[in-house]
């Protein structure tokens, strides 16, 4: 109901301004929050441009927020406040913070990293969904990116949030991240509404790598044209930009970038080439993705792209391909 929306974006503003005049005016904020930015090169005018604050902890935020008048209804519905049988808490607490804004740029939600490197503390903290925050819905960095992604007719996907502000401090500006959740089909809507074009750009890592699977297909799913770029192991889009720059960035993209049947013969035929096992399985995983294409012509270059490049008849990739779709056409009345 749209009252109690309105309570939620003034909880969520009022939390945005707490952390940002936290980590900007006091003591603490400084030497630790902004600290910890600087050291990762973030500049001011992008710390300032991606509304990031500090959580100072000792349930500071908490006793500011009921001094004020703030609702424990709204407060504990947007995770900003937490209770257990001890009583209320802080839900992020000496962590810095990463804003999530909607397409309008109003505050929704918030992740927030720790400070400390123990492996037994989760390395960020997301807010919870709530009658403002549709994760479904939202994608980091898209209020900063749109005006860019419609200007560059393309939107690299990353992972995280550092990977969304590093590239738009380097100068690359069309990034946006699923922030920390898996990517949704609604996300991938979220930005067809501005292009057709993607580029998955995630980690160098197997997790990446997997994920990236599951982002291909989504975004075949919508009809949209995907590339892939892997990084360098080890490398992520904020490392890599920091490092290199823009341009350097770009020329790696330009020359790693490939449509997402290389990319997969790439990584699921490495070091394999002669097994004839593991080719028909790559090759059902390939044909898995081009099912998920809606358009028959599309599905027509994709198979005899993958005809020629896997040394399979088209005939085989066809029949698979129509049994796909079949199964699944057949899946979606039952549901
Ligand atoms: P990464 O582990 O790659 O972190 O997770 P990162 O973005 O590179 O962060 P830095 O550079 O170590 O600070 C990628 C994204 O997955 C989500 C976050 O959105 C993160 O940015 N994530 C990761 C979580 O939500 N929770 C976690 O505990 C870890
Ligand atoms: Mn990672
Ligand atoms: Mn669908
Ligand atoms: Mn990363
Ligand atoms: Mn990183």
């Amino acid at each position: 109901e749209q009252n109690k929306r309105e309570s939620l974006y003034i909880v969520t503003n009022f939390a945005l301004d707490f952390f940002k005049d936290q980590l900007h005016e006091t003591e603490d904020g400084q030497a630790i929050g902004l600290s910890y930015f600087k050291e990762r090169q973030f500049e001011t005018d992008i710390i300032k441009k991606f509304d990031l604050g500090y959580a100072p902890g000792k349930n500071i935020f908490t006793k500011t927020a009921e001094e004020k008048g703030y609702k424990d209804e709204y407060l504990l519905e947007t995770g900003l406040i937490k209770q257990n049988d001890r009583g209320k808490y802080d839900g992020f607490r000496e962590r810095v913070i990463f804003p999530i804004h909607d397409l309008s740029g109003r505050p929704v939600g918030f992740g927030a990293r720790t400070l400390r490197s123990d492996p037994k503390v989760p390395k960020y903290i997301n807010s919870p969904e709530s009658d403002i925050y549709k994760k479904n819905r939202i994608l980091y960095g898209i209020f900063q990116a749109k005006h860019s992604i419609i200007k560059n007719d393309l939107c690299f996907l990353v992972e995280g949030y550092t990977d969304v502000i590093s590239l738009h401090q380097a100068g690359i500006e069309n990034a946006v991240a699923s922030s920390g959740t898996a990517l949704t089909e609604g996300q991938i809507k979220l930005i067809k509404r501005y292009t057709q074009n993607v580029t998955i750009l995630y980690d160098g890592d197997p997790a990446g790598i997997k994920a990236s699977f599951r982002g291909i297909d989504l975004i075949l799913q919508e009809g949209m044209n995907v590339k892939v770029v892997l990084l360098p192991e080890g490398d992520d889009p904020d490392s890599y930009a920091k490092n290199y720059g823009k341009e350097k960035t770009l020329d790696y993209v330009g020359q790693n970038q490939t449509d997402f049947i290389t990319f997969k013969t790439n990584v699921l035929l490495k070091d394999v080439e002669n097994d004839p096992l593991k080719k028909s399985q790559a090759i059902r995983d390939i044909v898995n993705s081009i099912a998920q294409v809606p358009d028959h012509i599309s599905r027509a270059v994709f198979i005899q792209e993958c005809s020629s490049k896997l040394d399979v008849p088209e005939k085989a990739i066809i029949a698979e391909t129509n049994k796909i779709r079949r199964n699944q056409f057949n899946q979606q009345r039952r549901e």
